[in-house]
């Protein structure tokens, strides 16, 4: 039985109205934990910058939770950051940082309503940001650009917008203009005031820095040249169509830019005022039947991620769920879309990292941390008083795959449970089939490191050391059912079950794969997801 309150919809709607829900995608090494820190100490969530993720001799804190996230210095995991910007929620959520992880960051970005897309001034559009890029576009997914490191040497602002619009095929519209040259930044201009906002270096960037603002005139004075040019590109560019355009920017045709220095807390503000003014609210989602489910319906969430051993010392399981309609309230007893079955909310955090605060009630576009959520998987749909499913997420397609075995025999239930928890969680897909055995399952990942998480968990968590080895496999297809047998008799193929039921077809590598194709009726082997 579900809490009566009296929250009404229209308190529901006014309260998504203000929230604003979204992560950061980047290449590692591009300044987004230093952004996003930069972001909580503008809004004061935190006092003293630094205490969201430590680096060097900063106090670290949060996003490092885990062993070997540590060890490495990259950002595995997802958490959520909440604060409150005058009247504003805003929802940052964090993705991890690494290509091996994309598929995981993918499950974060369909919990978001925008993006900032963060580059290097010097380095410009990387790998890695394509492929956070390809995800939103998948979704049409809002994505404000931020420009960093502007402080140092890097490149000219539009040779960076040219290959903005050449490799993303998204319009870029400036919201302000660099003055000066990256290396020599002067400040960027101020389309409101006609003026610019000076650049002041803050030593250690360990507070807040408010750019000086300057008036035309005086913008002259001081920085002469280099104002009027910056002056007059950006007039150039938006007499020339790079206008900030805003039903552009909610289609996804358009990115709004900006330039800054986020170790140096520059163009931060200017950025948290984008994402306030021009990041769509929540709205209503859609639902398995194509039907949009208003943010004021009875409540609703989605499930996007699920996490265990975030706590060392106790096997928890954690899932991250997305309100998408209606109030959500500690302590309610919701259904499963999936299942049916009840699920307790009693245990409703917020998390980001290790810091955890009890939730009491939340609204959409907040997520909420479900302890102990050991009945929920990644995509199911929890609701209170009204029915609903939302689609799930698709599983990008592996490229890596390698055969795991219990080292110590005598672990063998242990090692099943483990692989069961991790391919839950979405850590690896699984795949089986009756010739390898359950004691030998074939994991499958968009990049190898995840079999390091994999190995290093069933290791640490179930106490159950494995043994992996490599397959030479390259290429998955799906498998139309009549074809299964026919691929399973070829040369430098194989197909096997993944843990949802769908065959898996396995080739050395797309030559093969086609070969074996050509043989087949048209459609034997649909692709997959994401790299296709
Ligand atoms: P990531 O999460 O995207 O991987 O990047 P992170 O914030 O860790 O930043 C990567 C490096 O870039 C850090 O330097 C950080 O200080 C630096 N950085 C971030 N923003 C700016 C900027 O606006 N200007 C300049 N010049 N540097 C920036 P590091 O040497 O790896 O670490 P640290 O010891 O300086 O913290």
């Amino acid at each position: 039985m579900s809490i009566p309150h009296t929250t009404t919809s229209a308190d529901v709607s006014s309260e998504a109205a203000r929230r604003r829900t979204f992560a950061v995608i980047s290449h590692p090494d591009a300044g987004k934990s230093t952004l996003t820190e930069a972001l909580a100490l503008h809004a004061h969530a935190i006092a003293q910058a630094g205490a969201v993720h430590g680096k060097g001799s900063r106090r670290g804190v949060v996003s490092d939770w885990n062993e070997m996230e540590q060890a490495r210095g990259i950002s595995i995991t997802a958490a959520a950051l909440q604060f409150t910007v005058g009247d504003v929620v805003l929802n940052l959520l964090d993705t991890p940082g690494h290509a091996d992880f994309s598929e995981d960051t993918y499950r974060v970005l369909s919990a978001v309503d925008c993006a900032v897309m963060l580059l290097d001034s010097a380095k410009g559009l990387e790998p890695q940001t394509l492929k956070l890029f390809e995800a939103c576009r998948a979704r049409a997914t809002p994505v404000i650009t931020v420009i960093n490191k502007w402080d140092r040497p890097g490149r000219e602002p539009l040779e960076l917008l040219d290959e903005i619009s050449d490799r993303l095929g998204i319009h870029p519209t400036p919201l302000n203009w660099p003055v000066g040259i990256a290396g020599d930044f002067r400040g960027v201009t101020d389309p409101d005031t006609g003026g610019m906002t000076e650049f002041n270096r803050t030593p250690g960037g360990a507070t807040i820095a408010v750019g000086q603002a300057l008036d035309a005139d005086e913008a002259a004075r001081r920085h002469g040249q280099d104002w009027q040019r910056a002056a007059e590109e950006f007039e150039l560019l938006a007499a020339s169509g790079h206008e900030h355009d805003q039903e552009g920017f909610l289609a996804a045709r358009t990115t709004p830019v900006l330039f800054g220095a986020a170790v140096l807390n520059f163009g931060v503000a200017e950025l948290l005022r984008a994402v306030i003014e021009l990041a769509p609210p929540p709205s209503a989602w859609t639902d398995v039947e194509r039907q949009p489910r208003p943010v004021d319906a009875p409540f609703s969430g989605f499930v996007f991620k699920v996490q265990t051993g975030m706590d060392p010392a106790h096997r928890d399981r954690l899932a991250f769920m997305r309100v998408c309609s209606g109030r959500f309230e500690r302590g309610a007893v919701l259904t499963n879309a999936r299942t049916k079955r009840p699920f307790q909310t009693k245990y409703a955090q917020s998390v980001f990292g290790r810091e955890r605060e009890t939730i009491d009630e939340a609204y959409p576009g907040d997520v909420v941390g479900l302890v102990n959520a050991h009945a929920l998987l990644v995509g199911d749909t929890l609701y209170d008083s009204r029915p609903v499913r939302y689609p799930g997420l698709p599983r990008f397609t592996p490229e890596h795959f390698a055969v795991f075995r219990p080292r110590d025999a005598g672990r063998g239930k242990q090692f099943r449970r483990g692989i069961e928890l991790l391919d839950q969680e979405g850590i690896v897909q699984v795949l089986v089939s009756d010739r390898r055995g359950v004691q030998a399952p074939v994991l499958a990942a968009v990049g190898p490191m995840q079999f390091e998480v994999a190995a290093h968990r069933l290791e640490q968590e179930f106490g159950a050391p494995a043994s992996q080895e490599s397959l030479q496999y390259g290429v998955a297809r799906r498998v139309a059912p009549e074809a299964r047998a026919v691929v399973n008799r070829q040369r430098g193929a194989e197909v096997l079950e993944r843990t949802d039921g769908v065959a898996v077809a396995l080739f050395n590598d797309k030559w093969r794969m086609r070969t074996i194709a050509s043989d087949l009726p048209a459609g034997s082997l649909p692709p997959m997801f994401g790299e296709d």
